[in-house]
């Protein structure tokens, strides 16, 4: 595994929930800074910082999202996707206790928006990951970096038992990015896709909390570094 959470913070979650007015102030704000110090940060890793979204990353979110090759790997974005798509999905945004969706932001370019991760309940499942990351930073570990560190967050902080994830079957780099997270194939299915506005088939992938706690183990002990 390329990259470990190195920091470890877990904020409560009314800190979480408290930021709005000063979202608020922050999208009226056409000049903010990049590299301001964000609120509400929820978890941090190598590269990024993860945080619930803000209005102020709307244009941004929307810039990146509009993009087929990130809506048809999804199950329910729109596309096209514009601001107001980006605004609905800011203020439906959720950190927690249940439901977790967060922005993604690479300290490397002043801390900018790049992707959104979350953690949701689905199918029975406690916990289902998701992820996307805008075209410009792929092919950079980021997508497994943010799943990592999700994953950390779900078996440490939450106690989850297992975290789930779904994919295209044709979605080869995020079945890639699980493989590098420890997630174990666990069949296929047909999964709904807004942008085809039907079912696709997908590949199921879960972790096991003690596949998790081996994984960790051996990145402890050193072996295979
Ligand atoms: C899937 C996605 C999140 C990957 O993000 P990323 O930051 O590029 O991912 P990473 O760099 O961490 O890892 C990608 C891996 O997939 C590999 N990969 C890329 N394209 C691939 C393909 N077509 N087939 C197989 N592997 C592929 C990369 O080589 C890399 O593996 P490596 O580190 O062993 O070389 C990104 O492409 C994305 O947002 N796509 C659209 C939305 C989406 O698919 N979300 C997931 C829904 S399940």
């Amino acid at each position: 595994m390329g990259h470990h959470l190195s920091l470890f913070r877990f904020f409560p979650l009314v800190a979480a929930r408290d930021n709005e007015p000063e979202d608020r102030a922050m999208s009226e704000r056409a000049d903010t800074p990049p590299d301001r110090d964000l609120p509400g940060t929820i978890l941090e890793t190598p590269r990024l910082v993860l945080r619930r979204p803000v209005r102020a990353d709307a244009q941004r979110m929307a810039d990146l999202a509009n993009d087929v090759g990130v809506a048809e790997n999804l199950s329910n974005l729109p596309h096209p996707y514009g601001l107001d798509d980006a605004l609905a999905f800011i203020d439906n945004t959720e950190a927690g206790p249940a439901r977790w969706t967060l922005g993604l932001y690479l300290k490397d370019e002043g801390s900018r928006f790049i992707g959104t991760a979350s953690l949701m309940p689905r199918d029975g499942e406690r916990f289902v990951l998701g992820y996307w990351v805008g075209r410009p930073y792929w092919g950079r570990g980021l997508a497994t970096e943010a799943a990592q560190a999700l994953s950390d967050f779900a078996f440490g902080a939450l106690e989850a038992d297992a975290v789930a994830a779904t994919s295209r079957v044709t979605n080869g780099a995020s079945r890639r990015v699980l493989e590098k997270c420890g997630f174990q194939y666990a069949g296929q299915g047909m999964g709904p896709s807004l942008f085809y506005r039907g079912m696709v088939p997908i590949d199921r992938f879960r972790l096991e909390r003690s596949i998790w706690t081996s994984l960790k183990n051996w990145v402890k002990t050193g072996v295979g570094a």
